[in-house]
């Protein structure tokens, strides 16, 4: 083993809680993204359509919830070390998406919900119906829509440039930012 590899498996990961509180929620976001994106292919009124649209609802509302325990959870712990450091620049970069894909997974439900309401429309969660938050507005759900939509497309790119970073860093790099949040520390 290099001195390289060695100071990398010594080097401490992400708590396991975080661990797991990140790939749950990448994989509630995958099926948020890939719920809408199938609902496209099937016609308006029908039954898969209906249950696709419920469903990214409530995997959406499950991610307002998840993002609130892990904020519990993350709050005032700092990341652990990158081995070997990367440039500041890496560090800053790094830290900016964090707080955009938190401030994302936060905004992206509460926008759903306020659109969904100002539509008039059922807020399903699993069997379950949410609360309007707002009284139905034609106009403001449309604006709240557009404001929606623009932010799930612009974040296929924050989350693409989010792991693509992780696997550079992975392969191309060889340092442990990967390892870190797969590995729990021994
Ligand atoms: C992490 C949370 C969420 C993400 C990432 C997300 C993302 C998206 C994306 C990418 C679209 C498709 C945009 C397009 O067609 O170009 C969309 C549409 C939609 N979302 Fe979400 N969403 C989230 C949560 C929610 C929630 C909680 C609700 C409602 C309670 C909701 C309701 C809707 C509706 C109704 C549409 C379809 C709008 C229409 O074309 O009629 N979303 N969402
Ligand atoms: C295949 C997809 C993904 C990979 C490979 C990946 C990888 C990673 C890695 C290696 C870290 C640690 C980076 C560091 O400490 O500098 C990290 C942290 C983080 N990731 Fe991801 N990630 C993925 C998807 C996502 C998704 C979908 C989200 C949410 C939208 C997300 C949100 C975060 C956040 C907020 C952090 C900061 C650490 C924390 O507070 O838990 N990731 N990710």
């Amino acid at each position: 083993m290099t001195a390289a590899t060695d100071s990398m498996t010594k080097a401490s990961s992400y708590p396991p809680a975080s661990i797991a509180m990140h790939w749950i929620t990448a994989l509630v976001i995958a099926a948020v993204f890939a719920t809408i994106e199938i609902r496209g292919y099937y016609p308006r009124g029908s039954e898969m359509r209906d249950f696709l649209t419920a469903s990214h609802k409530s995997l959406g509302m499950l991610v307002l919830l998840l993002v609130l325990i892990r904020i519990n959870l993350i709050a005032g712990k700092s990341a652990p070390p990158i081995v070997p450091a990367p440039p500041a620049w890496q560090n800053t970069l790094a830290r900016f998406i964090h707080l955009t894909l938190y401030a994302a997974m936060i905004a992206m439900p509460i926008l759903g919900w306020l659109m969904t309401s100002a539509k008039g429309r059922p807020i399903p969660f699993f069997g379950l119906t949410v609360a309007p938050i707002i009284s139905p507005d034609k106009e403001l759900a449309h604006t709240l829509e557009e404001v929606h939509e623009f932010i799930g497309n612009a974040l296929y790119y924050v989350i693409g440039l989010h792991a693509a970073g992780a696997l550079v860093h992975h392969y191309l790099l060889k340092d442990n930012t990967l390892l870190r949040m797969v590995r729990p520390s021994r």
